[in-house]
């Protein structure tokens, strides 16, 4: 028997959508993979499964009474102390607003508040629910925000009577991401990754920089962390939250990136260049603002080149199996030529290459691995935080033994 779960205290929390009948199940998978599982049910879930269902299933009593002068009245907050994962399936549209905006309503959303380990969703609602802006709002927040896991609704026959987006992923599924979790494959790795664009300024109030969002490099982060990694994540300025539990550099500048860089990897195993690197800098940023009245009708500012960090480490490194080191050709045209030519001249271990209009600002991409030894893979347009997983593996396939 498969028992990947043993020794993981999971706490199930059910809440009022009509997928909770598939939760009894869900508790038993849960079980049957080794894992202590104590549910929690919200009060509308209790219309479509009984405690005492689950009571049975997981031995332990079912709370879902937050005022109840029979049980502890610090109960959310002991709950939530002992638990390896808080895992929300299924998660209600109303839950998932109640977890965005930090209510403490009723027991599971004051646990939820309460815990400070993984929490992941499995949301089920009918799929205009789901698209709603309001309810699409909400998952980011719970993605980006706090760094949680959304564990995607499949499609199929939704209680509505429709057939779309929406329905609770299969138990066994969630059984799965679950155990994807707890997987901590990178344990021992330090991975520094580069993330978000340079800044390089031209005076106290302007400078020069590029539409990279960050969210890659962050995705990367977050997925390499949640597998046990040693993270060190070298950000320019984004307007994203990091995950918890690794180290964050801030810089601004290509040069501040540059030294952090050089820096953190000496003991790295794998670095991870997806930083948006600008090409250029001013030549001197001016200590006083440029006036417009001191120029004529055009301002002429002099560029000179940035040091190129992914070069500097390939050639840094090359004679070394460590770190292994991973780079990005953002391209518009030629995407696997250039992308194969980057690999040479960087000496890298692999270009991750993906064209500007699938990648810039966006949630989602497509890109093209690269290998040194000759091996090109294409994906399909993945989320972000499915490609950073796709690397981490790419990486363990490279580098097994490293640690
Ligand atoms: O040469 P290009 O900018 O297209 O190369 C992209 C790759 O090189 C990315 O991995 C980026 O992080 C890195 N890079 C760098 N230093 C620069 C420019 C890019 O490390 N000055």
């Amino acid at each position: 028997m498969n028992l990947d779960l043993k020794n993981r205290k999971i706490i199930l929390g059910v809440t009022g959508s009509i997928a909770a009948y598939k939760a009894p199940e869900l508790a038993r998978l849960l079980i049957k993979s080794g894992a202590d599982v104590q549910a929690v049910i919200t009060e509308a879930a209790c219309n479509f499964v009984t405690p005492l269902t689950l009571e049975t299933l997981t031995g332990h009593k079912v709370v879902y009474k937050m005022f109840n002068s029979t049980t502890d009245p610090l109960e959310h907050i002991n709950l939530a102390k002992n638990a390896d994962l808080l895992l929300i399936a299924p998660a209600s549209a109303d839950f998932i607003a109640r977890a965005a905006a930090g209510r403490a309503s009723d027991l599971l959303s004051a646990i939820t508040l309460a815990y400070a380990g993984t929490v992941a969703f499995a949301p089920a609602m009918n799929t205009n629910m789901l698209n709603n802006r309001a309810t699409q709002k909400n998952i980011k927040i719970l993605t980006d925000e706090y760094g949680w896991n959304i564990i995607e609704p499949a499609s199929g026959e939704l209680a509505c009577g429709i057939t779309d987006k929406g329905r609770m992923e299969s138990p066994e599924t969630i059984v799965q991401s679950v155990t994807n979790f707890f997987n901590r494959d990178l344990e021992g790795h330090k991975i520094v990754i580069t993330a978000g664009p340079t800044v390089e300024d031209i005076d106290p109030v302007r400078f020069i920089s590029n539409r990279s969002s960050g969210k890659t490099g962050y995705a990367i982060a977050r997925n390499a962390a949640l597998r046990g990694a040693r993270v060190v994540l070298i950000s320019g300025p984004t307007a994203l939250i990091p995950p918890e539990n690794i180290t964050v550099i801030n810089v601004r500048s290509a040069l501040e990136m540059r030294q952090a860089v050089l820096e953190e990897s000496d003991d790295a195993h794998l670095v991870v260049m997806s930083a948006a690197v600008a090409d250029f800098r001013h030549e001197t940023i001016e200590t006083k603002k440029i006036k417009k009245e001191t120029q004529n009708d055009s301002l002429e500012i002099k560029l000179v080149k940035n040091p190129d960090i992914l070069l500097e480490i390939g050639e840094k490194y090359k004679k070394s199996k460590s770190p292994v080191i991973f780079g990005f050709a953002l391209e518009t045209d030629n995407l696997l030529t250039n992308g194969k030519a980057k690999l040479e001249k960087k000496l890298a271990d692999m270009i991750i290459a993906n064209s500007a209009k699938d990648a810039l600002e966006k949630e989602t991409t497509k890109v093209i691995f690269i290998h040194k030894d000759g091996r090109v893979n294409e994906t399909d347009e993945i989320p972000k935080q499915s490609l950073a997983k796709l690397i981490l593996d790419e990486y363990l396939s490279i580098n097994p033994l490293s640690v």
